[in-house]
């Protein structure tokens, strides 16, 4: 009975060595692979995409600028090695690289005014968002795109529903938007003039510019949105006196 309890009490231990032995196994070869001398090969040819972004990283960033820079060229060589993807070119990437900005950055040549966006808007949007902009229209479920400028010019108001004229911060994603989402069956197919008349009509008909104003890239970043102020970012010392600002944040005080 005792030599018997005894060999039943030594398995485990047995087992626990053996998954041990494998475990130290696992772990030799992560480190090989893991090893950061063996960088440089899978880098070569690919040259242009690192510099691209280094220079694109913001100045400043110190310490955290070049752990961005290692996790970016361990992810390449990761995916070189692996035969992941390939390299983006930059008439590819002009393609996909549309975002419009805030401060106008991303906006293109062209213009329009709302005259010219009237047309626009009810050859390609009416059926979806109704002909006032008031939504729902026969075609689709588009949301409602315009209220009065009495509704629009004091921003948005509880019970009031959010739209550009009312709501929005900046004219400039009235842009963005409509030109990479909409019409919504058929993104992208607007011109630049299209999506600047378009957008001058819907910021007319809310009340947020003059009907003759003609909209570019210089005259869009102008424009005033009535609810502009309701938005604005918490990080500055003024929003949370109690976070000092540049130290990271308030862990020291999380839980107070
Ligand atoms: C086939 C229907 C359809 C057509 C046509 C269409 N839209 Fe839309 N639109 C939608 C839908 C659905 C949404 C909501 C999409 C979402 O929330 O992702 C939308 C959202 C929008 C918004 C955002 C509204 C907001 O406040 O969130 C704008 C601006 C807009 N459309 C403008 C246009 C313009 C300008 C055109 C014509 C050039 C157009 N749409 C054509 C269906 C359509």
């Amino acid at each position: 009975m005792a030599s018997r309890s005894s060999l039943t009490r030594f398995r485990p231990p047995l087992t626990l060595v053996l998954i041990a032995l494998a475990a130290s196994v696992l772990l030799v070869a992560c480190d090989d692979e893991d090893d950061p001398n063996s960088s440089p090969t899978a880098t070569q040819g690919m040259t242009s995409t690192p510099t691209a972004a280094t220079t694109s990283t913001p100045s400043g960033g110190g310490a955290g600028a070049s752990a961005y820079q290692d996790a970016y060229d361990g992810a390449l060589e990761m995916a070189l090695e692996e035969d992941l993807g390939s390299e983006v070119d930059d008439a590819y990437l002009a393609t996909v690289n549309i975002d419009v900005r805030p401060d106008g950055e991303g906006l293109p040549d062209g213009s329009g005014i709302a005259e010219t966006g009237a047309q626009v808007y009810v050859a390609q949007c009416a059926t979806c968002h109704g002909d006032h902009g008031e939504g729902n229209g026969p075609g689709g479920n588009g949301p409602q795109l315009i209220v009065e400028p009495e509704v629009a010019q004091d921003g948005w108001q509880p019970g009031e529903p959010k739209v550009i004229g009312n709501y929005w911060p900046y004219a400039t994603t009235v842009y963005d938007f409509i030109n990479r989402a909409m019409p919504f069956l058929t993104p992208g197919t607007l011109s630049p003039d299209e999506v600047y008349a378009v957008s001058a009509f819907l910021l007319a008909e809310n009340g947020v510019i003059e009907a003759s104003e003609e909209m570019n890239a210089e005259t869009l970043v102008q424009v005033e949105m009535p609810n502009r102020d309701a938005f604005f970012s918490c990080w500055a010392e003024a929003c949370r006196p109690d976070v000092e600002s540049g130290g990271g944040g308030a862990s020291a005080e999380a839980g107070d």
